[in-house]
């Protein structure tokens, strides 16, 4: 019988064989499987295999993986907050270290809602320090009634967000026409439940019902990919969309955004900025 250590070993030079460079090996999501629990009441399944983040009024939970990643597809499988979530708010986001001020950050933020409405889910891109590159969208399923898995995929050609296989949303990089892009700093990955009710929920008007506490989330099947040469140990996939991918994101964005800053005019009276033209 091989030894847990051996079999380890073993799937790192199967999936370099493969070439697919895979960052994380597969065993406790809390060990091998990358990440660590940070702060909280943060817990892992006796398997191994689930880590549960709650959040009561004294206090949310966080995890963060291991390594840091200069450009990966990260993809996590989680289960929301079931019944009334409003004002909680679940996350999965990539952030660099090092100076606050100029730090890198892609960001997966789910408000929660009251029982029966819906999630919303909320993303951004921070560069240098500067966000305000904010789309929401409506999930179209029921997120709190079993694991569905989001991705973030990070190359030097473009961030992805990904929802059960289906790009919802793209930035491309347009640094070579003076557009700031995440390029340098490693990020590491972080989830966490924290209580917003001062915003989350219908602009901060439904407040989070403590009487509810503790709310837990779910996260598991944690897998990181490394992206940062195309063609170097990575498909094709994640270079570029092909025509499929483009079309299944076009139909959900038309089916499922709920905010875009591109077409916020009244945030942007002189004009959305630079990038909402290039294609
Ligand atoms: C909650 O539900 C309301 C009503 O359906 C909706 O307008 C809102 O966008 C939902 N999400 C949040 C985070 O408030
Ligand atoms: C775990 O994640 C990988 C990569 O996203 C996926 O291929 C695999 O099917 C997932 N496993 C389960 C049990 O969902």
């Amino acid at each position: 019988m091989a030894s847990a250590g051996s079999m380890k070993a073993l799937v790192v030079i199967l999936c370099i064989a493969a070439g697919t460079a895979h960052v994380v090996v597969a065993g406790r999501i809390d060990d091998g499987g990358g990440l660590e629990v940070m702060w909280g009441g943060a817990s892992v399944s006796p398997d191994g295999q689930v880590i549960s983040l709650s959040l009561d009024r004294s206090s949310g939970s966080g995890f963060r993986s291991r390594d840091t990643y200069l450009y990966a597809r990260i993809d996590l499988q989680i289960k929301l907050v079931p019944q009334n979530s409003a004002g909680t708010v679940a996350t999965c986001y990539m952030m660099s270290e090092g100076s606050w001020e100029a730090h890198d950050e892609i960001d997966l933020e789910f408000l929660g809602n009251e029982t029966g409405q819906p999630y919303t889910l909320h993303t951004n891109v921070f560069t240098n320090g500067a966000g305000q590159k904010e789309q929401q969208f409506r999930l179209w399923f029921d997120p709190t009634a079993g694991f569905h898995t989001y991705s973030i995929v990070w190359t030097p050609h473009h961030i992805l967000v990904v929802v059960d296989g289906t790009p919802i949303r793209e930035l491309r990089n347009h640094a070579d026409k003076g557009v700031a892009y995440p390029s340098w700093q490693p990020m590491r990955v972080h989830g966490s439940l924290w209580d917003a009710e001062d915003w989350a929920t219908q602009g901060g008007q439904v407040k989070t019902d403590w009487s509810q506490a503790p709310f837990v989330a779910q996260y598991r099947n944690f897998t990181a990919v490394s992206t940062a040469a195309a063609g170097g140990g990575y498909g094709q996939e994640y270079v570029m969309m092909d025509a499929a991918a483009q079309e299944a994101m076009r139909r959900a964005r038309e089916s499922y955004m709920t905010y875009d800053y591109c077409a916020d005019g009244r945030r942007f009276p002189q004009g959305a900025p630079p990038e909402c033209y290039m294609t």
